[in-house]
C-alpha cells in the first residue's frame, strides 16, 4: 500500500502563522506536525509516501522531509496548483496509487495509537473505503457520518443539525475507485472538491464503505487553541514514554535552566536554551531551540526557535514564530499572543 500526506491548503484560522509556511510544519513538542502523520504511516508498514504541497512555503516542506531517506520512507512531491479541495489534492495522486488500495492522512490530523490495524483490516477486506470516525464534543465543526445497524447511511459536512457525534476525521482508506467518483464531483458553495462529497458519492454508487472507530486521542488541529492542545497531549505521550510523570518535563542539550525556575509538569524545552531565574515555565509549554527566556511566566504556550522573551506579563494560550522578541517596561497583565515569524513586541 502507499501513503500520502495531505500538505497544502489555505490555513486562513491560523494567520499569521501561516503567511510564512504552511500550518502542517508548525511544531506541536517540537516537531512539525505532519512529521506524527509520517511516523504514523511509517509504524503502519507503508514505506511508500506522496507528499502534496502548494501555497506559502511549499519549498520548506521539501527542505525538511527531503527525499525522505532521513525518515527512513520514499517521498515523492505532487504540486497542487491551488488549494481547490481535499478530493482534488487526492485526485492529483492517481499516477503515484497506481492501482494500488491507499491511505491518505491529511497533514494537520493528530492520532495517538497505531493505525497499524486500521491499515491491516481494509487490506485484507473487499471494501472501496474505509474512514475512521472519532466522538466529538462539536459535531457541526466536522463531516459526520449516520451510522444505522453498524453501516454509514450517510455523510454529511458540517451540518448544522447533526444526527450523530462521530466526525469523519482526515485518515482515509482508499482503493482506485475513488478517482472515478472524484471525476464526476462538482465543486461545492466554497468552490471545492469535497472528500465528504466523493465519499458520499461512493455511498450511493455502492454502499461498500465501512468505519473504524478511534477511541483513542484524535485531533484536527486547524486553530491555535486545537494546537495548544494538542501540544499538551503529545507531551503527556512522550513522558509516558520516558516513564516519567506529568510533573516532570523534557530538556535538550546544551539548554541551562537557571536556579530558581518553576518548572509546572508538561513542559517540554528544546536545544541550546537559556531560562533565567524567576521564570515559571509550564503547564503544557514548548519551548523550541536556542531560545532565550528570561524572568518571565509562560503558560499552555508554544514559543517557537531563536526568540528572546523578557516580559513581566504572563504569556498564557499563545503561539509564537520563531525569531519573535517580547520585552516590556510596563508591569505585568495576562496577555495572549498569535506572533508570526520575526514579530518584535515592545509592551
Ligand atoms: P482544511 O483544514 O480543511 O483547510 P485549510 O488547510 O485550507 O485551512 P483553513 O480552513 O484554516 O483555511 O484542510 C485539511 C487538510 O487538507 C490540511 O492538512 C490542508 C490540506 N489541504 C490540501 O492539501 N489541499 C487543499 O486543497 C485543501 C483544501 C486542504
Amino acid at each position: 500500500m502507499k501513503g500520502i500526506i495531505l500538505h497544502g491548503g489555505h490555513g486562513t484560522r491560523l494567520r499569521p502563522l501561516t503567511h510564512t509556511g504552511p500550518k502542517q510544519l508548525l511544531p506541536i513538542a517540537n516537531k512539525p506536525m505532519s512529521e506524527y502523520c509520517l511516523d504514523s504511516i511509517k509504524e503502519a508498514g507503508i514505506d511508500e509516501i506522496a507528499i502534496i504541497i502548494g501555497g506559502v512555503g511549499s519549498n520548506k516542506v521539501k527542505e525538511y522531509y527531503g527525499n525522505g531517506k532521513k525518515f527512513g520512507v520514499n517521498i515523492t512531491y505532487i504540486e497542487q496548483d491551488e488549494p481547490r479541495g481535499i478530493a482534488h489534492a487526492i485526485s492529483l495522486c492517481k499516477k503515484f496509487v497506481n492501482n494500488e488500495k491507499f491511505l491518505v492522512f491529511l497533514g494537520d490530523n493528530i492520532i495517538q495509537k497505531p493505525i497499524t490495524d486500521f491499515v491491516e483490516n481494509f487490506k485484507n477486506s473487499d471494501y472501496d473505503a474505509t474512514v475512521l470516525l472519532c466522538e466529538v464534543d462539536n459535531p457541526s465543526r466536522f463531516g459526520i457520518a449516520d451510522i444505522e445497524n453498524k453501516k454509514i447511511l450517510k455523510i454529511t459536512e458540517k451540518p448544522k443539525n447533526p444526527s450523530s457525534n462521530l466526525a469523519v476525521t482526515g485518515i482515509y482508506l482508499l482503493t482506485p475507485l475513488i478517482f472515478e467518483i472524484i471525476d464526476n464531483l462538482k465543486p461545492s458553495w466554497r468552490n471545492e472538491f469535497e472528500i465528504t462529497d466523493a465519499l458520499d458519492n461512493l455511498l450511493k454508487q455502492n454502499n461498500n464503505i465501512s468505519y473504524e472507530t478511534i477511541t483513542d486521542y484524535w485531533k484536527d488541529t486547524g486553530t491555535p487553541d486545537d494546537i495548544l492542545h494538542a501540544n499538551g497531549e503529545i507531551i503527556k505521550k512522550i513522558l509516558k514514554r520516558l516513564e516519567k510523570g506529568i510533573e516532570d518535563h523534557i530538556v535538550g542539550e546544551g539548554t541551562i535552566i537557571e536556579s530558581n525556575v518553576k518548572i509546572n509538569g508538561l513542559v517540554t524545552i528544546g536545544e541550546n536554551c537559556h531560562i533565567s531565574s524567576g521564570s515559571s515555565i509550564g503547564p503544557n509549554v514548548s519551548v523550541g531551540n536556542n531560545t532565550t527566556i528570561f524572568a518571565s511566566s509562560i503558560e499552555n504556550s508554544i514559543i517557537m526557535e531563536n526568540c528572546k522573551i523578557n516580559s513581566t506579563a504572563e504569556i498564557k494560550n499563545s503561539i509564537i514564530a520563531n525569531n519573535s522578541e517580547i520585552t516590556d517596561n510596563s508591569s505585568g497583565d495576562e496577555k495572549i499572543f498569535l506572533l508570526g515569524e520575526g514579530s518584535k513586541i515592545s509592551l
